[in-house]
């Protein structure tokens, strides 16, 4: 079927300003790091695209090795793109990144100028791209200084291959250092991609203050926990959830009973407020003004649906608030 985007899609999402920079993105962002591969089923990723354009949300995150196999979700993105997004470009922020092994070699992963810049044009044709709205360093390199991985974006930038650049699981001393090479250059750096969950809190120690004073803007990924801070997992390991793939990166492992009872009381707090437990976990990260878009995954356009819904319900009381540490901390 033919797609045409809803009317109403700009009615109901909220937009915010990323860092002190011109760009608005949407509250919640789509990434493709699972569930968008070739072993994935086409269809369905295509369903949840249009879905999500359809709700207001304007941003796709991507990377270099997102499938398996590795390069295969920015194919099946592109393909995609455009079959059914074709004249909608304008108003679309799609991201991608190089950092994390993609290919044999010396020259195949990590922060240097040859690897970024190389990679990047690789993503591009496999998205059948001329640029992407943002291009990240996937994470900090050991062993490259960071101006030679800094002055690779800034090229980039140059080049007219992306419009913005950011960083991703940098800490928050090599965060800062990065911030300051980029405005030297003269490419401010746009946004930070830190993991970030009521499971996984490091960034509120310093990075989300860098962050405001040195108004760039933040997009936590993995919010859910990878799907733990869900209802899916109060009753065993469902057949068709992440941590039952072989190819999914949350492990069995990590669904402990005391996690899971953890979960149980989470979900309860939530439907007291009248949400799903995702519902919650994702209102949570909105609550801070700091954060400017919140990354999700979705393997069905249902989980989509609901975690949409997170938009109606953001306050939480104070009495709430404590709540949730007091359960957070039993652990
Ligand atoms: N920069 C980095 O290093 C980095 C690293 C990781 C991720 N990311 C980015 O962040 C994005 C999101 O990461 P993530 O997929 O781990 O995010 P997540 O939102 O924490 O987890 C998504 C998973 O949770 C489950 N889920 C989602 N909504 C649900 C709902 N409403 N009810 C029940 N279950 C639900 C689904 O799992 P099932 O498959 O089990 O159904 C889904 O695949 C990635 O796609 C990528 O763009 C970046």
């Amino acid at each position: 079927m033919p797609y045409t985007p809803s009317h109403q899609r700009y009615a109901s999402m909220e937009y915010r300003r990323c860092g002190n920079s011109g760009l608005k993105l949407p509250a919640l962002s789509l990434g493709l790091w699972h569930n968008f591969g070739h072993v994935d089923v086409l269809e369905n990723s295509r369903q949840i695209l249009r879905q999500a354009f359809d709700a207001g949300v304007t941003h796709f995150d991507l990377a270099n090795n997102y499938g398996p196999p590795p390069g295969s979700a920015e194919e099946n993105f592109g393909k995609i793109l455009h079959e059914d997004f074709r004249g909608y470009r304008d108003e679309l922020i799609i991201s991608s990144k190089a950092g994390y092994k993609m290919w044999e070699g010396p020259y195949g992963e990590w922060g240097s100028r040859k690897y970024l810049i190389s990679s990047l044009d690789q993503s591009l044709r496999r998205m059948k791209l001329d640029y992407v709205d943002i291009f990240y360093s996937h994470r900090p390199d050991p062993n490259t200084p960071l101006e030679e991985t800094m002055g690779a974006l800034d090229a980039i930038v140059r080049q007219g291959k992306a419009l913005y650049v950011g960083i991703s699981n940098y800490e928050t001393p090599e965060a800062t250092r990065a911030i300051q090479i980029l405005r030297e250059l003269g490419t401010p750096c746009l946004i930070h991609q830190p993991k970030y969950s009521m499971l996984v809190r490091w960034v509120e120690e310093s990075l989300l203050d860098l962050l405001e004073r040195e108004g760039v803007g933040c997009i936590p990924f993995s919010p859910l926990a990878q799907g733990l801070l869900t209802n899916k997992y109060l009753k065993g390991i469902p057949a068709e959830s992440r941590a039952a793939k072989p190819h999914g990166f949350l492990k069995e492992e990590e669904i402990t009973p005391s996690r899971v009872e953890q979960m149980r009381q989470l979900d309860a707090l939530a439907q007291e407020r009248g949400q799903s437990l995702a519902q919650m976990a994702l209102a949570w990260l909105l609550k801070d003004p700091r954060v400017t878009s919140v990354l999700i995954g979705a393997s069905t356009p249902a989980q989509l649906t609901d975690s949409l819904q997170c938009l109606h319900h953001t306050q939480f009381s104070e009495d709430e608030l404590a709540q949730i540490e007091t359960i957070l901390q039993g652990a």
